[in-house]
């Protein structure tokens, strides 16, 4: 068996910490690559699966650019993979759960060809628990690293490879900013651009600020830059990525730098489409509906988490704003664009939840009518201040619960997609539909997902599309001529 070597381990309490109190320290990534290394693996392949949000979609691009560069070639059968690297979530229990069984059907694999490198990266690496687990359970796991060192992939894929070892690194620092990754898009015509590392929101239920670090904002510069490229590139829509938008700017301390400054600079670049997630009730500043409202190519979709519509629960979630607030929010933002697409993320079965407390939360969808919303049941994460939290809520009133919420989502999910019927919309096509091959499909300037019949040729595009019928969360649509 390969010997362990453990440079940093994931340390829950270490990652607690509200260390920066300085402007965030800026680096260039580091892109060197060993002799030996690069001979070693040039011409083997690799399987890289990711999951969790957008934020792990991003590093994979990232990690995926430093494999390529190597003349590596990524594809999806584990069996002749040389290097097998899972980007992991930890948000809920079950993202840990599934890698758990991935880890299981590789096993066999894995003690049949001792040369093939299995590793762990992204979220799910920087806490103790998992990692201390998998350190045991699946041996043949030879790499883990952390969402800070992404960019050492190099000098650990070399010293897993030439000191036949294992080597779990994963510090639990505040982060710096890295520039200049290099990246491969995944998609030709969309991409994302992070505008902000890490999270300080430390709400009670949530694991990101320890897994990813104090907030880090890059400069409006080096943002636009980025956002001036792909243009030049061809891509016709950017997403804004960060925890927090919201509290863009705030760790650079300079008051002229906001959230609402960055996006007005990004939509005069010009490019076809910009959008930005994800919202925070509690930082958002009417500022930013101006410039939404104000620059047509920024698409008319806010996605805006609740968590809860009880004022009770949002005190004990940490987040900073009470029902009423966000309702005014929704109010202000409708008041300049009337046909927003908004949506949200709720949270059911919170430590104590009460029916009353739930109640708030339906009464509210009642009066906001969601376009679409991601609902979750609470799940218990190591570390954080709602898992000491005392719960007598069972299973079962949870699931009763969720099943409500869903069903009240869906109700206005469907009377919101009806009322689109015969509106004219702009669509960018971005490919065949995964269910009917004769279908292309694609997001109009609002956000809703459009199918057409029509022939492929129009990927890429932006078009006039007819909405003709509707589901409960699709339309679809005819091209106007
Ligand atoms: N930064 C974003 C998104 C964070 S993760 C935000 O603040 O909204 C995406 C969603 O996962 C959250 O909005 C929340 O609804 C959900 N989530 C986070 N931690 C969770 C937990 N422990 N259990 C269930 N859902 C959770
Ligand atoms: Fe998690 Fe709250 Fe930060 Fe969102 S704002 S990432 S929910 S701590
Ligand atoms: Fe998951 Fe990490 Fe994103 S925990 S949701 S991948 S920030």
């Amino acid at each position: 068996m390969n010997k362990t070597k453990i440079i940093s381990f994931p340390d829950l309490q270490k990652a607690a910490k509200r260390q920066l109190k300085n402007i965030p320290d800026i680096r260039e990534a580091n892109k060197l690559a060993s002799k030996r290394l690069k001979e070693y693996l040039a011409g083997k392949s690799y399987c890289l699966f990711t999951s969790g949000c957008q934020a792990n979609v991003r590093d994979s691009e990232i990690i995926k650019a430093y494999l390529d560069n190597l003349n590596m070639k990524q594809i999806e059968d584990v069996n002749t993979a040389s290097l097998i690297l899972f980007n992991t979530c930890a948000i809920r229990e079950n993202a840990e759960t599934k890698i758990y069984g991935e880890l299981g059907h590789l096993k066999p694999l894995a003690l049949n060809d001792k040369d093939k490198i299995i590793g762990i990266c992204g979220c799910m690496a920087q806490e103790e628990k998992p990692i201390t687990y998998i350190k045991e359970k699946f041996p043949f796991v030879r790499l883990i690293f952390g969402t800070h060192n992404i960019d050492d992939i190099y000098s650990l894929l070399d010293e897993v490879i030439f000191n036949d070892e294992r080597l779990i690194d994963v510090p639990s620092i505040e982060g710096s900013v890295v520039e200049n990754y290099p990246s491969t898009r995944f998609e030709k015509y969309k991409a994302f651009v992070n505008i902000m590392y890490g999270c300080d929101n430390f709400c009670t239920y949530c694991i990101v600020p320890y897994t990813r670090g104090r907030q880090r904002s890059r400069s409006i510069e080096s943002v636009v830059n980025e956002v001036i490229s792909l243009k030049e590139q061809g891509y016709k829509e950017v997403t804004l990525l960060g925890q927090n938008v919201n509290a863009y700017g705030v760790d650079l301390k300079d008051e002229n730098i906001t959230f609402a400054k960055l996006l007005e600079e990004v939509a005069k670049t010009g490019i076809e489409r910009v959008r930005f997630t994800t919202s925070h009730p509690a930082y958002f500043t009417l500022d930013v509906f101006d410039v939404m409202a104000k620059y047509p190519n920024i698409m008319k979709a806010l996605h805006l988490p609740l968590q809860s519509g009880s004022d009770n629960i949002l005190l004990r979630m940490n987040r900073h704003y009470t029902n009423e607030k966000y309702l005014y929010l929704v109010d202000e933002l409708r008041k300049r664009i009337p046909d927003i697409y908004l949506t949200t993320d709720i949270i059911v079965g919170f430590p104590n939840e009460t029916d009353e407390d739930f109640e708030k939360t339906i009464e509210l969808c009642n009066k906001v009518k969601f376009d679409n919303a991601f609902t979750f049941i609470y799940s218990k994460r190591d570390g954080t201040p709602a898992a000491k939290m005392q719960d007598k809520i069972s299973d079962k009133t949870k699931s009763e619960r969720f099943s409500i919420l869903q069903q009240t989502i869906d109700k206005y999910a469907t009377i919101n997609a009806q009322n689109m019927v015969n509106k004219t919309v702009e669509v960018l096509f971005d490919g065949v539909s995964k269910r009917d091959k004769n279908m292309i499909s694609g997001y109009d300037n609002y956000f809703h997902l459009v199918h057409v019949k029509a022939n492929p040729s129009i990927i890429g595009k932006i078009l006039k599309v007819k909405i003709v019928s509707s589901h409960t969360y699709s339309l679809i649509g005819e091209i106007c001529d």
